[in-house]
């Protein structure tokens, strides 16, 4: 299949997102493998024209600091290859100045809306393009986030490996589609910032397999460009030069017809690293521009015979194939980071920044009827004083939260904060508005007590481990608020009894204290709403649109609830396949919000589930593609439910499908999301959503077959709204 056929697919299913019946989130069949096909040929064409010294350029980066972009690898004349252009990240061009930020994938994913998912991509990918990055490094789906305070969950879009595979491919789907090569990333066990250049993940097969290699599968099965290998070592070695993981799962199991990229320094071994699978180092030095693995070294490993020709043949041609795949041999824009190339993507933007936003309580106070006076409290209320970029790499916490630290940042074109968007909003409604716009508890008193409603802010932050900000050096060391921010509430639930706090944070907090307040009316969790944090909110509080997000993660009550702890040496995921819902379901906890859950101004009933299935137990027999054996993706059974809007108010559901495995797959966890549709309903509107359930679905990784294998007997299926509200139940049998 051509590029021309994958945009008017991609435009195919945009156009399906007006409509009212929907489909869950797969619909849009990836081009096969014969798009690989044509790349390959031209590939080896441009191969045979290119010296040893050409193959050894293309597959080492110029050095650190040394060319336009974050990589950088020399162009060759002789085919007509650029200078290739690698810039981060998952959420916007890094180190743009006429580019979005875009909303961090949390907060994609925290939508569940896959068509938003894929516009978002599909923008991210067209200002790459302008700015001539051929390959921008995101999505990230690892870490997954097993472990809820994990620096940098927030670049990726919830500790689900369904959620996180559905939400990528139609990343990878959407920034592809614009010509832009995408990459995936951190293949693979890299759930935490502590230690993360020396620790091991040591991770079993069946996990491995059933939770963190699940989304980056349905990357490959997208045709993803690249992947990056990550920092840490898997059981026991290095991820960059890991045959196992790099030849054994992701070449060979999934059929990956791309290059690894090595995470920025992540190489450790000139022979190992090649031996091992990895295409392409990165940014070709060590940060002080010394230490070159590749380059000369790999020259003369390839002479002396210790690295063969047809490996080095190999990786060049994994490089171009890319490069051609996405047809960048012809028209693409030349390098320019500082491009102006916004368009009008701040629609998506606000879109996602809304429509992920969390409603988690809320006592009739919501949404606001043009309130008298209202107060706004908390130094996140108001943009950073210093200004909205003021910290490198968004590394600190002042002022209104959008993103969190590190590497997968961009520079904001402008932010909108809360309160400047409260403040428009009470201009036209005649609303007085009070600010404090400091965290201190002492003056709350007097701007709280006689408001109509009181709007607390607080937040939570992290981010990647290079940078400390106010002492958290990436991963968080508690699941609190920042700034004391459980003590501000309290305040302000003393003088008011008509609280509504909202909540800007890259992964969970700890509620019980707010909870608690009698005052606290209503909780918003707005999440990471980037530069339209402000206007996105407004539409939510003011019921411009009902709330439609849905949490990503669990909200425990403690952090124990949780049941795992960041390691401070290596980490052997002794939890298995029990992280985050898995967990709290196994070991019967009752989280504070679960998984999934999220409330609306108005309501849903679930009506009328029907399954239908041909489903057979035993293991795949398919031959190898892009994504793994072939019918390990066919449809083999498919749910429908009714959902019907009985409430008053247009608003949008997301029924969500947990399948049960039989008894006879060996201890599997008690559910596990298989499909999610968003639905959007005027009031007394109904909708069918549709669950397409693929082989792969339904199977558990059978170590000893080393195979997906569907088990036999009956399959429990539950079409709910949320992991803890299961309003329709059935069974399918194989
Ligand atoms: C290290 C980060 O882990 C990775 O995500 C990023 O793409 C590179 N640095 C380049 O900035």
């Amino acid at each position: 299949m051509h590029l021309q056929s994958l945009v008017l697919l991609a435009a195919a299913s945009l156009a399906r997102a007006e409509t009212h019946d929907r489909h869950d989130a797969r619909q849009t069949a990836p081009a096969g493998p014969e798009a690989w096909t044509a790349a390959y040929a031209k590939a080896s064409t441009a191969l045979a024209k290119m010296s040893q010294s050409d193959k050894i350029n293309i597959v080492t980066g110029v050095g650190w600091d040394k060319g336009p972009c974050v990589g950088n690898t020399p162009a060759i004349g002789s085919i007509g290859y650029p200078q290739l252009c690698l810039q981060d990240g998952p959420l916007g061009v890094r180190f743009g100045t006429g580019s979005n930020a875009f909303t961090p994938g949390i907060q994609a994913g925290s939508t569940w809306d896959v068509e938003l998912i894929r516009q978002r991509g599909a923008y991210i990918g067209a200002e790459a393009r302008g700015c001539g990055v051929h390959n921008i490094l995101g999505p990230a789906v690892g870490p997954m986030g097993k472990h809820p305070d994990g620096g940098r969950n927030w670049e990726g879009f919830g500790a689900d490996p369904y959620l996180q595979g559905v939400a990528a491919a139609a990343t990878i789907e959407g920034i592809q589609s614009a010509g832009v090569q995408s990459t995936v990333k951190h293949f693979i066990g890299n759930e935490q910032e502590l230690n993360r250049e020396t620790m091991s993940s040591t991770i079993d097969d069946r996990t491995i397999h059933e939770l963190y290699l699940w989304p980056f599968a349905e990357a490959v099965r997208s045709n993803v460009a690249s992947v990056m290998c990550s920092y840490n070592k898997v059981n026991g070695t290095w991820a960059c030069e890991n045959d196992k993981i790099l030849n054994g799962l992701l070449k060979n199991e999934l059929g990956f017809p791309g290059y690894v990229v090595s995470d920025w320094n992540a190489q450790h071994t000139t022979n190992g690293a090649a031996l091992g699978g990895m295409d392409m180092t990165m940014p070709g030095s060590d940060y002080s521009g010394k230490s070159i693995l590749w380059g000369g070294q790999l020259s003369q490993a390839v002479s002396s015979n210790q690295v063969s020709k047809a490996r080095l043949d190999d990786m060049a041609k994994r490089i171009l194939a890319a490069w051609y795949l996405l047809k960048q041999d012809s028209g693409f824009p030349r390098i320019n980071i500082k491009a102006s190339v916004q368009g009008n993507h701040k629609e998506n933007i606000r879109a996602v920044a809304r429509d992920g936003i969390v409603l988690l309580k809320n006592s009739g106070i919501l949404p606001l009827k043009k309130p008298g006076r209202l107060a706004v409290i908390g130094s996140s209320a108001v943009v950073n004083p210093k200004g909205a970029n003021a910290c490198v790499d968004r590394g600190c916490n002042t002022g209104a939260l959008g993103m969190g630290w590190g590497s997968g940042t961009t520079e904001y074109p402008y932010f909108v904060a809360p309160y400047d968007a409260i403040k428009t909003r009470a201009q036209s409604d005649g609303t007085t508005v009070t600010l404090q716009n400091s965290d201190s508890t002492s003056g709350v008193q007097s701007v709280a007590s006689g408001a109509d409603a009181a709007i607390v802010f607080i937040t939570a932050n992290s981010g990647e481990g290079y940078i400390t900000t106010e002492g958290v050096a990436g991963d968080r060391p508690n699941l609190d608020p920042w700034h004391n921010g459980n003590q501000l509430v309290q305040a302000v639930a003393q003088a008011s009894q008509n609280v509504i706090v909202v909540v800007h944070s890259t992964g969970p907090i700890v509620l019980e204290t707010i909870q608690a307040l009698p005052g606290v009316k209503a909780i918003v969790w707005a999440g990471l709403p980037s530069q339209e944090n402000g206007n996105a909110l407004v539409d939510v509080l003011y019921g411009l649109v009902s709330p439609s997000g849905k949490l990503p993660y669990t909200i425990g009550k403690s952090r124990n609830d949780y049941g795992i702890k960041v390691s401070t040496g290596n980490d052997n995921f002794s939890e298995g396949l029990y992280i985050d819902y898995r967990h709290f379901d196994k070991e019967n906890i009752t989280p504070r919000y679960e998984f999934g859950f999220g409330l609306s101004y108005t309501n849903f009933t679930f009506s009328d589930i029907s399954i239908t299935s041909t489903a057979k137990a035993g293991p795949a027999t398919g031959a190898v593609a892009p994504g793994g054996r072939a019918d390990l993706f066919d449809t083999v059974a498919t749910v429908t439910a009714t959902i019907t809007n009985s409430g008053a108010v247009l608003g949008a559901e997301v029924p969500q499908l947990y399948l049960t495995l039989p008894a006879s797959a060996p201890s599997a966890p008690p559910k596990q999301l298989r499909g999610f549709v968003k639905l959007k309903l005027a009031p007394g509107a109904s909708g069918t959503a549709t669950f397409n359930l693929r082989r792969k679905d339904l199977s558990y990784w059978d170590t000893r077959l080393q195979n997906w294998v569907v088990p036999s007997g009956s399959f429990g299926v539950g079409v709910g709204a949320s992991s803890r509200d299961i309003r329709l139940t059935g069974t399918l049998t194989a």
